[in-house]
């Protein structure tokens, strides 16, 4: 089997994959109504959260776009602060919406700075919502999102987060920490195939949805409601995902949170910790560097494309390259979900040997 340490899609244990093969149910009956409430009722255990949460068919990216068109309305000020590809598509998103965006964009591999978050809403009164990315991906930074979000809130405004690869692994009490929208998805922390994307609300973020104006319809948050009241989703579901969901939900809950949030830290460390030993460097600033996902720095004559080819060929180990401008820059190892020290000390062996195959010189 291969050992796939993407950040997402990530391996699944077999009894959430076994989950899938049940025959199909119908979904405006009982048995789906049962399903959906027990796996709702469990989300919101692990969002730490005590408002709505919405299961949607699509990937985290439709989540993105659910947050925004149902807050917002064209022309509203929006304060982007993006720390690498993921920040950037969110704040994509609001503009395509027209909304109007002003930028924050911080060095990658570098946490965003909470005073200058401070400057932007003290110079632009008039912004209504931040977006931010908890844990973005592309250079494997985890936000003070604590510290964001009380700035964001001493300015009153609606804090949309995108916690796409941090919810479930990295601890993000959604209520505490007063995120109005925060969204995940399914194939990240979750030990669940791509195919859903798992959205939160809070008072405020209804309070916003009252008035949004942006065009909606597949993702509209009302007809989410009306169908969550019925024990219904507005639209056809994904059945065989929500069957692994409610199997992986179970699982989450009796590892418990704590322990999941512990593990990923632990995990993370033997990556980082590993990577190091190698002679290599970590690309993100180590204070803010993921527990989900170690971003390498590709140095000293690596090429990292031979050395993601040779780990898949010749050792079943598969890890992501960068993205945009990091392509060729850095590699990636994801470490969430169904995943241990054991997997990560596979990995570290691996590069062990591929490394100077791929023309990496280690100073040591
Ligand atoms: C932080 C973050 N945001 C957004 C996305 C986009 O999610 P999807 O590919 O499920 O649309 C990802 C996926 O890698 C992500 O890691």
């Amino acid at each position: 089997m291969e050992n796939l340490r993407i950040p997402g899609p990530t391996p699944c244990p077999d009894e959430v994959l076994q989950a899938m093969t049940k025959q199909m149910i119908n979904h405006r009956g009982p048995q789906f109504r049962q399903i959906l409430n027990d796996v709702t009722d469990k989300l919101k255990q692990l969002f730490q959260t005590k408002g709505d949460v919405f299961l949607l068919t699509g990937s985290g990216t439709g989540g993105l776009e659910a947050a925004i068109v149902n807050t917002l309305s064209p022309g509203d000020k929006v304060l982007s602060v993006a720390i690498g590809v993921f920040g950037e598509r969110f704040a994509r998103i609001a503009t395509q919406f027209g909304a109007e965006v002003t930028p924050l964009q911080f060095e990658w591999g570098k946490a965003a700075d909470v005073e200058t978050v401070r400057q932007a809403l003290q110079t632009e009164p008039r912004i209504k919502a931040v977006l931010v990315t908890h844990n973005e991906t592309s250079t494997g930074v985890t936000n003070d999102l604590a510290s964001i979000s009380s700035v964001v809130k001493e300015f009153d405004k609606l804090l949309l987060v995108d916690a796409i690869s941090s919810l479930g692994s990295i601890n993000l009490p959604v209520d505490d920490w007063h995120c109005d929208v925060t969204i995940t998805g399914s194939q990240k922390g979750w030990m669940v195939p791509p195919g859903l994307a798992m959205v939160s609300l809070s008072q405020e973020a209804w309070q916003a949805h009252s008035k949004a104006k942006m065009p909606r319809f597949y993702w509209d948050f009302t007809a989410a409601k009306s169908y969550l009241e019925k024990g219904q989703t507005p639209w056809t579901p994904v059945l065989p995902i929500l069957f692994a969901l409610s199997v992986s939900l179970e699982m989450m809950l009796n590892e418990g949170l704590t322990n999941i949030i512990a593990r990923h830290a632990r995990v993370a460390k033997a990556a980082r910790d590993g990577i190091k030993s190698l002679g290599l460097s970590l690309f993100a600033e180590e204070n803010y560097a993921s527990n989900t996902v170690t971003a390498v720095a590709a140095s000293d004559g690596l090429d990292t494309k031979k050395l993601l080819r040779i780990l898949r060929e010749e050792h079943q180990v598969v890890l992501s390259g960068g993205q945009q401008r990091l392509d060729g820059k850095i590699f990636r190892i994801g470490h969430l979900g169904w995943v241990t020290e054991d997997d990560i000390e596979a990995v570290i062996s691996a590069l062990k040997v591929v490394l100077p195959q791929a023309g990496f010189r280690s100073a040591s």
